[in-house]
Protein backbone atom coordinates (compact mmCIF):
# COMPACT_ATOMS: atom_id res chain seq x y z
CA UNK A 1 0.00 0.00 0.00
CA UNK A 2 2.65 2.13 1.19
CA UNK A 3 4.18 1.99 -2.22
CA UNK A 4 1.22 2.46 -4.14
CA UNK A 5 1.13 5.01 -2.69
CA UNK A 6 4.02 6.64 -2.87
CA UNK A 7 3.87 5.99 -6.97
CA UNK A 8 0.93 8.24 -6.75
CA UNK A 9 2.57 10.74 -5.67
CA UNK A 10 5.54 10.51 -7.74
CA UNK A 11 3.30 10.56 -10.58
CA UNK A 12 1.67 13.58 -9.26
CA UNK A 13 4.08 15.74 -9.30
CA UNK A 14 5.17 14.78 -12.50
CA UNK A 15 2.33 15.59 -14.03
CA UNK A 16 2.20 18.88 -12.51
CA UNK A 17 5.09 19.81 -15.17
CA UNK A 18 3.06 18.31 -17.77
CA UNK A 19 1.37 21.38 -19.95
CA UNK A 20 -1.86 21.23 -20.02
CA UNK A 21 -3.99 24.36 -20.82
CA UNK A 22 -4.21 25.89 -23.98
CA UNK A 23 -2.43 29.59 -24.21
CA UNK A 24 -4.75 32.82 -23.45
CA UNK A 25 -4.41 35.83 -25.38
CA UNK A 26 -6.15 38.77 -25.48
CA UNK A 27 -8.99 39.49 -27.79
CA UNK A 28 -8.03 40.58 -31.42
CA UNK A 29 -10.05 43.75 -31.92
CA UNK A 30 -10.78 42.64 -35.88
CA UNK A 31 -12.32 38.94 -35.03
CA UNK A 32 -13.81 38.79 -31.83
CA UNK A 33 -17.36 38.96 -31.36
CA UNK A 34 -17.03 40.11 -27.83
CA UNK A 35 -15.16 43.25 -29.44
CA UNK A 36 -17.23 43.93 -32.09
CA UNK A 37 -19.12 47.52 -31.63
CA UNK A 38 -22.68 46.18 -32.63
CA UNK A 39 -22.73 43.70 -29.79
CA UNK A 40 -25.64 44.75 -27.72
CA UNK A 41 -24.32 45.03 -24.12
CA UNK A 42 -26.15 42.70 -21.95
CA UNK A 43 -25.27 40.13 -24.58
CA UNK A 44 -21.88 40.72 -24.68
CA UNK A 45 -21.78 40.27 -20.69
CA UNK A 46 -23.65 37.21 -20.69
CA UNK A 47 -20.88 35.57 -22.88
CA UNK A 48 -18.32 37.22 -21.32
CA UNK A 49 -19.42 35.41 -18.19
CA UNK A 50 -20.72 32.70 -19.41
CA UNK A 51 -19.20 31.30 -22.13
CA UNK A 52 -15.81 32.85 -22.80
CA UNK A 53 -13.60 30.55 -20.68
CA UNK A 54 -14.35 27.87 -23.28
CA UNK A 55 -15.64 29.72 -26.42
CA UNK A 56 -12.59 32.50 -26.94
CA UNK A 57 -9.04 32.59 -26.94
CA UNK A 58 -8.90 34.87 -23.68
CA UNK A 59 -9.97 32.20 -21.20
CA UNK A 60 -9.15 33.37 -17.63
CA UNK A 61 -7.72 30.18 -15.47
CA UNK A 62 -8.00 29.88 -11.80
CA UNK A 63 -6.09 28.71 -9.51
CA UNK A 64 -7.29 25.27 -9.51
CA UNK A 65 -6.77 25.29 -13.27
CA UNK A 66 -2.91 24.68 -12.83
CA UNK A 67 -3.07 22.12 -11.01
CA UNK A 68 -3.02 18.51 -12.28
CA UNK A 69 -5.01 16.11 -12.88
CA UNK A 70 -7.88 19.24 -13.06
CA UNK A 71 -5.60 20.72 -15.60
CA UNK A 72 -5.37 18.23 -17.80
CA UNK A 73 -9.16 18.13 -17.93
CA UNK A 74 -9.91 21.56 -18.41
CA UNK A 75 -7.62 22.45 -20.96
CA UNK A 76 -9.41 18.73 -22.93
CA UNK A 77 -12.75 21.27 -22.66
CA UNK A 78 -11.04 24.41 -23.65
CA UNK A 79 -9.57 22.91 -26.76
CA UNK A 80 -12.61 20.82 -27.81
CA UNK A 81 -14.68 23.89 -26.85
CA UNK A 82 -12.54 26.51 -28.46
CA UNK A 83 -12.22 24.08 -31.93
CA UNK A 84 -16.34 23.83 -32.04
CA UNK A 85 -16.95 27.71 -31.32
CA UNK A 86 -15.01 30.37 -31.20
CA UNK A 87 -15.96 33.85 -30.40
CA UNK A 88 -11.78 35.24 -31.23
CA UNK A 89 -12.31 33.76 -34.30
CA UNK A 90 -15.96 34.91 -35.40
CA UNK A 91 -15.35 37.38 -38.12
CA UNK A 92 -12.87 34.53 -39.45
CA UNK A 93 -16.16 32.62 -40.01
CA UNK A 94 -17.83 32.07 -43.59
CA UNK A 95 -21.42 32.94 -43.96
CA UNK A 96 -22.20 29.55 -43.98
CA UNK A 97 -20.67 28.36 -40.40
CA UNK A 98 -21.43 31.51 -38.74
CA UNK A 99 -25.51 30.41 -39.64
CA UNK A 100 -24.38 26.71 -38.92
CA UNK A 101 -22.66 27.86 -35.26
CA UNK A 102 -25.59 30.40 -34.51
CA UNK A 103 -28.52 27.61 -34.70
CA UNK A 104 -26.06 24.99 -32.59
CA UNK A 105 -25.63 28.12 -30.21
CA UNK A 106 -29.30 28.86 -29.89
CA UNK A 107 -30.32 24.99 -29.29
CA UNK A 108 -27.50 24.40 -27.15
CA UNK A 109 -28.95 27.73 -24.97
CA UNK A 110 -32.78 26.61 -25.01
CA UNK A 111 -31.85 23.36 -23.75
CA UNK A 112 -29.99 24.22 -21.14
CA UNK A 113 -26.28 22.40 -22.83
CA UNK A 114 -24.52 25.35 -22.14
CA UNK A 115 -22.61 26.53 -20.59
CA UNK A 116 -21.42 23.09 -19.35
CA UNK A 117 -23.06 22.02 -15.52
CA UNK A 118 -19.53 20.88 -14.68
CA UNK A 119 -18.08 24.97 -14.84
CA UNK A 120 -21.37 26.34 -13.39
CA UNK A 121 -20.69 24.03 -10.51
CA UNK A 122 -17.89 26.78 -9.76
CA UNK A 123 -18.56 29.79 -11.93
CA UNK A 124 -21.72 30.45 -10.01
CA UNK A 125 -21.74 33.67 -12.08
CA UNK A 126 -22.08 32.22 -15.61
CA UNK A 127 -25.27 30.02 -14.54
CA UNK A 128 -27.52 31.65 -16.45
CA UNK A 129 -31.39 32.56 -15.37
CA UNK A 130 -34.20 32.50 -17.95
CA UNK A 131 -33.99 36.07 -18.75
CA UNK A 132 -30.36 36.05 -19.43
CA UNK A 133 -30.98 32.87 -21.33
CA UNK A 134 -34.15 35.00 -23.50
CA UNK A 135 -31.63 37.96 -24.27
CA UNK A 136 -28.83 35.30 -25.68
CA UNK A 137 -31.66 33.54 -27.77
CA UNK A 138 -33.81 36.83 -29.10
CA UNK A 139 -30.46 38.41 -30.09
CA UNK A 140 -28.64 35.19 -32.00
CA UNK A 141 -32.35 34.60 -33.42
CA UNK A 142 -32.36 38.47 -34.88
CA UNK A 143 -28.70 37.74 -36.79
C1 LIG B 1 -16.61 24.56 -19.51
C2 LIG B 1 -16.44 24.91 -20.90
C3 LIG B 1 -17.61 25.46 -21.67
C4 LIG B 1 -18.41 26.54 -21.37
C5 LIG B 1 -18.33 27.45 -20.16
C6 LIG B 1 -19.32 26.71 -22.47
N1 LIG B 1 -19.08 25.74 -23.41
FE1 LIG B 1 -20.01 25.51 -25.19
N2 LIG B 1 -18.94 23.83 -25.59
C7 LIG B 1 -17.96 23.31 -24.77
C8 LIG B 1 -17.46 22.08 -25.37
C9 LIG B 1 -16.36 21.19 -24.77
C10 LIG B 1 -18.16 21.89 -26.57
C11 LIG B 1 -18.01 20.77 -27.60
C12 LIG B 1 -18.57 19.48 -27.15
C13 LIG B 1 -20.03 19.49 -26.92
O1 LIG B 1 -20.79 19.83 -27.84
O2 LIG B 1 -20.44 19.19 -25.78
C14 LIG B 1 -19.10 23.00 -26.67
C15 LIG B 1 -19.97 23.19 -27.73
C16 LIG B 1 -20.71 24.35 -27.92
C17 LIG B 1 -21.43 24.65 -29.12
C18 LIG B 1 -21.59 23.72 -30.30
C19 LIG B 1 -20.78 24.10 -31.49
C20 LIG B 1 -20.95 23.07 -32.59
O3 LIG B 1 -20.54 23.36 -33.66
O4 LIG B 1 -21.50 21.99 -32.36
C21 LIG B 1 -22.00 25.87 -28.96
C22 LIG B 1 -22.83 26.65 -29.96
C23 LIG B 1 -21.65 26.33 -27.63
N3 LIG B 1 -20.86 25.37 -27.04
C24 LIG B 1 -22.07 27.52 -27.08
C25 LIG B 1 -21.81 27.91 -25.78
C26 LIG B 1 -22.35 29.10 -25.18
C27 LIG B 1 -23.27 30.08 -25.87
C28 LIG B 1 -21.87 29.16 -23.90
C29 LIG B 1 -22.20 30.16 -22.85
C30 LIG B 1 -23.59 30.42 -22.58
C31 LIG B 1 -21.01 27.99 -23.72
N4 LIG B 1 -21.00 27.26 -24.87
C32 LIG B 1 -20.28 27.71 -22.56
C33 LIG B 1 -17.48 23.86 -23.60
C34 LIG B 1 -18.04 24.96 -22.95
Amino acid sequence: MKRVATVLIIVLVILQFVPALPESSPEPQATSLLQNEKLPENVQSILAKACNDCHSNSSVWPWYAHVAPVSLWIGHHVEEGREHFNLSEWENYEPKKKAHKIEELIEMVKEEEMPLPSYTWLHSEAKLTMEERATLISYFESL
